[in-house]
């Protein structure tokens, strides 16, 4: 192989010839919105560090949900901000709280023409901001916490969620939530687990949006980003214990660890662009420093290049209506 013979700019010198040699497309069913919803407001309250996006009221998550059906997106991802918080996260619980509410109200509005996703964790349902419930030592208690979970999952299926989230990075959380699913009765809703979620400082813009009460970090058991090996790990366990989809999280940070996952998982691998991979590109483009339509579509294809199938991204919908123009 060498030039003369090959010239690689031959292919590359139109834009049908780019299109006709594209190895990676971008299409709205590969990708699913995050949203925020909170209890008790009467208008959307815009976040400062998430130009753009906002926690919903009903009237207009219902609103963004008819239209993520319409672009054809992927999926919606529910996340609750409660009115009051405990220790416990009981508010998770109740069938009538945010986040399942939420789900019943969406799943009303487009029945089976949207995949709906909820977040099973507690963090934004305990007055301490942890993914779990507290030993009496302050320590993050793991068995205790997956108790919860499984009641947390089986209330939102009775809500209608098709797909469950858990987010919290707790050891066996997959397996409890399937067999809690499975003996109510809620066999066809589907776990897309949260299998190598990193503790990333670029999380800062959603604890915003979920008005976070937490202090201190996550890294007792959210995964040290230092780590490529154990993400293999963490995704054989979900696997195991029953996992019909997977994710990586953060996206931009860990393309490695995607294109790792993606290599090995039997099962469809999603990658959520977090808050702030949105927010430093939001960011960027507000001070004229990066072309900000060009970057965002950069971005999203490289998570998909990399062997992402979805992408959980705060873009999903304007894309779509890019992709659609
Ligand atoms: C935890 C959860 C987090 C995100 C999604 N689910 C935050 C965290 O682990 O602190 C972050 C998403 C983002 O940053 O966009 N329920």
């Amino acid at each position: 192989m060498s030039f003369p013979l090959h010239r690689p700019r031959r292919l590359r010198a139109t834009a049908a010839l780019r299109r006709l040699t594209a190895e990676t497309s971008l299409q709205a069913s590969q990708l699913i919105l995050p949203a925020f919803i909170r209890e008790g407001i009467s208008e959307p309250v815009s976040l400062q560090s998430m130009p753009g996006v906002v926690q919903h009221t009903t009237d207009t998550l219902k609103r963004a949900s008819v239209e993520a059906a319409e672009l054809g997106l992927g999926g919606i991802m529910l996340f609750g901000i409660p009115a009051t918080r405990d220790a416990t996260g009981t508010a998770g619980l109740d069938p009538d709280g945010v986040l399942n509410k939420a789900i019943r109200d969406v799943k009303a509005e487009v029945g089976d023409d949207l995949v709906v996703m909820g977040d099973v964790c507690l963090d934004e349902f305990t007055d301490h901001g942890h993914c779990g419930v507290l030993a009496a030592d302050g320590s993050v208690d793991n068995d205790a916490t997956l108790d919860i979970y499984a009641r947390m999952a089986v209330a939102q299926a009775e809500a209608g969620a098709n797909v469950l989230g858990p987010s919290g990075m707790m050891d066996g959380q997959v397996a409890v939530i399937r067999q809690a699913l499975d003996a109510a009765g809620y066999q066809q809703t589907s776990v897309l687990a949260y299998a190598a979620k990193y503790s990333s400082a670029f999380y800062g813009p959603f604890r915003e949006a979920v008005d976070s009460q937490l202090t201190g970090d996550r890294r007792t058991y959210q995964m040290d980003p230092a780590n490529r090996r154990e993400a293999l790990l963490e995704v054989e366990l979900d696997l195991g214990e029953g996992a019909d989809m997977i994710m990586v999280k953060p996206a931009m940070s860990y393309l490695d660890i995607v294109a790792d996952v993606a290599a090995m998982s039997p099962v469809p691998v999603a990658a959520y662009q977090i808050s702030g991979e949105y927010a430093m590109i939001e960011a960027a483009a507000a001070n004229g420093w990066i072309d900000r339509k060009a970057a965002v579509l950069e971005s999203v294809l490289g998570i998909r290049r990399a062997g992402a199938d979805l992408v959980l991204t705060y873009w999903a919908a304007e894309i779509a209506r890019w992709i659609k123009a």
